[in-house]
């Protein structure tokens, strides 16, 4: 497969992750921009995030055009645990990329963020990522009744945790 890279987002992703996060077949994925302006408003927060260790968000690339993204927000409350996020181009479903970029997100967040536990959580009908999770030896702890709100409904979640690096 083609080198899959992260790099932090640019304000200039702004069209394509809309594109992306408007497609038909994205019915799990919470907080769809309306518009182009939305996403740029997003993307602008993205470096005061990272000062502020909030998040860390990365657009997915392959021989330099984007192909999702994938992030990591940290517990302010408690600040050990961070939790991932990812998005996949419908068009390149199913090749892998969402598992490999995870591993790649655990690399950056073990050489500088130094976490203790990371959390995937997913709608509970969400197969793919589900099978990421697991695949990247995530392990299921429970269901969250009613965690997640998509559009007026809201529906359960799968909490995955993995604990990594060493205790402080
Ligand atoms: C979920 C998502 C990120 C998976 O991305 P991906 O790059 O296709 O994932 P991978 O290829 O690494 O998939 C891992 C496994 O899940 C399988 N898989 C992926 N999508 C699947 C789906 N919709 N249904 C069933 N299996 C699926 C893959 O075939 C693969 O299995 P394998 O290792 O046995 O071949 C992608 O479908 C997506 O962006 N969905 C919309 C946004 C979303 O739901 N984000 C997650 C919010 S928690």
């Amino acid at each position: 497969m083609n080198k899959i890279k992260l790099r932090y987002q640019q304000v200039s992703d702004a069209r394509k992750f809309w594109e992306i996060l408007n497609h038909p077949d994205f019915i799990y994925f919470p907080n769809k921009p309306k518009t182009i302006k939305d996403e740029i408003d997003y993307l602008r927060l993205n470096r005061e995030k990272r000062k502020n260790n909030l998040e860390y968000n990365f657009s997915i690339t392959i021989r330099d055009d984007v192909v999702g993204a994938i992030g990591v927000m940290i517990d302010q409350r408690r600040p050990h645990i961070g939790e991932i996020g990812y998005f996949i181009d419908r068009k390149h479903w199913g090749k892998g990329i969402a598992s490999r970029s995870v591993k790649l997100v655990e690399e950056f967040i073990e050489q500088e963020l130094h976490l203790h536990r990371i959390e995937i959580k997913m709608n509970k009908k969400n197969k793919g990522s589900v099978l990421v999770a697991e695949k990247c030896g995530y392990r299921k702890e429970g269901i969250q009744i009613g965690k997640l709100s998509i559009g007026n409904e809201y529906a359960d979640a799968y909490s995955y945790a993995k604990v990594v690096g060493k205790n402080p």
